[in-house]
């Protein structure tokens, strides 16, 4: 990799094309997608509507500028609040971006309203917000901020689904938001409990705290539903989104209440490629497959199926963690030596944190790759028992 920056330790294998839930590599070998990017391509590869959305909007227009009206996105910002609460939307181009903005919203907030009083982002431990120098600062993971502290000063960190400690911690005054995922993605797939979600949007309401979820991982139809928030019986103030929006093209989003939303005036926020044509044609493409009659509630089926058969084959061997099909595997085994594994059995999983894998099939995945994905990672689970037997 002679002029590729080191930052990925890259498992050996090129795909060069893709299908639904199949991947080829450059010598031929097929391999069932059950990480969808990293749930990226929900739609699966070379999805026929996502596909011709794309083509139709390139021989039309790919980009002007945001310094003009543009059509695409004023159509998909309104496809995106009648899918999940009102407000306004920012377009951008990746989750970092996207919770990026939310930030910088939370802060003007606090600059504005309560004249720089509240400044203060608070965040949990184990989470994941991004890798820009404002979301790796709130992203609660040693890890993460290695090699780049002191990380932004304005951060304060309390333990996931902990109420008491968020208290404590906000008890100042002097916060302006708090920013939660309700799974932990890269966290190893460890959901929020309902009561505490509960409780945090109470209090957030209480106390005018902005409430920001981050559902670049979790949105998009992964957990079952459009949004994971759906789940919760409660709505943000601000939510973020990128990931699945345009099935693979580059894009993200946040999207704040009218009350929030209102600071952010002209000159505020930028950004050159943030909703350009081609990405937003392609993002309404997937709000309407994935709002067909039906669609999301099979996700919860499939979901169902995949975790029951393993959890059947395998037992206390694995844990299985998460949302439809936004599925944790936790086992004793290391989960990049267990990545490898699959791989051999020509499935693709994720590694995660917290001693997992996730499964993250494309939403459309039949019954049959479920069940095959399924056997293939049982087996890769068996293998590594035998060999550390
Ligand atoms: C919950 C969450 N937020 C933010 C990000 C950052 O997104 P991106 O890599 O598009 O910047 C990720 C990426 O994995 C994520 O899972």
């Amino acid at each position: 990799m002679p002029s590729l920056m080191d930052t990925y330790s890259r498992f050996q294998i090129a795909f060069v094309r893709g299908e639904g839930s199949t991947l080829w590599d450059d010598s031929g070998k097929s391999y069932l997608d059950f990480g969808s990017g990293i749930s990226v391509t929900n739609l699966g590869h070379c999805n026929p509507a996502v596909t011709e959305a794309i083509r139709r909007q390139a021989g039309l227009l790919l980009h002007t500028s945001n310094l003009f009206i543009v059509k695409e996105q004023e159509e998909l910002a309104d496809l995106i609040t009648e899918n999940s609460f009102p407000g306004k939307v920012f377009f951008c181009n990746s989750g970092a971006e996207a919770n990026e903005g939310a930030i910088k919203l939370a802060r003007l907030y606090g600059n504005v309203k309560y004249s720089g009083a509240r400044y203060k982002i608070i965040s949990m431990y184990n989470s994941f917000h991004g890798r820009t120098y404002a979301t790796l600062s709130a992203t609660g993971q040693a890890k993460v901020q290695k090699g780049f502290t002191p990380a932004a000063g304005y951060n304060v960190y309390v333990p996931f689904n902990d109420m008491e400690e968020l208290e404590k911690a906000a008890s100042l005054g002097d916060t302006a938001a708090v920013i939660l995922e309700l799974f932990q993605g890269e966290g190893g797939v460890l959901s929020a409990d309902k009561q505490y979600v509960k409780r945090l949007r109470d209090y957030c309401t209480a106390n005018d705290i902005m409430l920001i979820i981050d559902e670049v991982q979790t949105g998009y139809g992964r957990t079952g539903k459009m949004f994971a928030f759906e789940h919760y019986g409660i709505e943000p103030d601000v939510m973020t989104m990128a990931k699945a929006m345009a099935n693979g093209l580059p894009m993200g989003a946040f999207l704040a209440k009218d009350r929030f939303a209102r600071y952010m005036t002209p000159g505020t926020h930028g950004s050159t490629f943030g909703g350009t044509p081609i990405v937003c044609a392609a993002a309404k493409a997937v709000i309407k497959e994935m709002t067909r009659p039906g669609f999301l509630d099979k996700v919860t089926e499939k979901g169902n199926l995949l975790a029951s058969v393993i959890k059947e084959a395998l037992g206390d061997a694995c844990e299985i963690r998460g949302k439809g099909l936004l599925i944790g595997a936790g086992t004793k085994h290391d989960p990049k030596v267990l990545a490898e594994e699959c791989l051999k059995n020509g499935l693709v999983v994720i590694t995660a944190g917290n001693g997992s894998v996730r499964l993250y099939p494309p939403l459309t995945v039949s019954e049959e790759e479920i069940k095959d994905g399924a056997s293939r990672f049982i087996k890769s689970v068996k293998n590594l028992e035998e060999k550390t037997k």
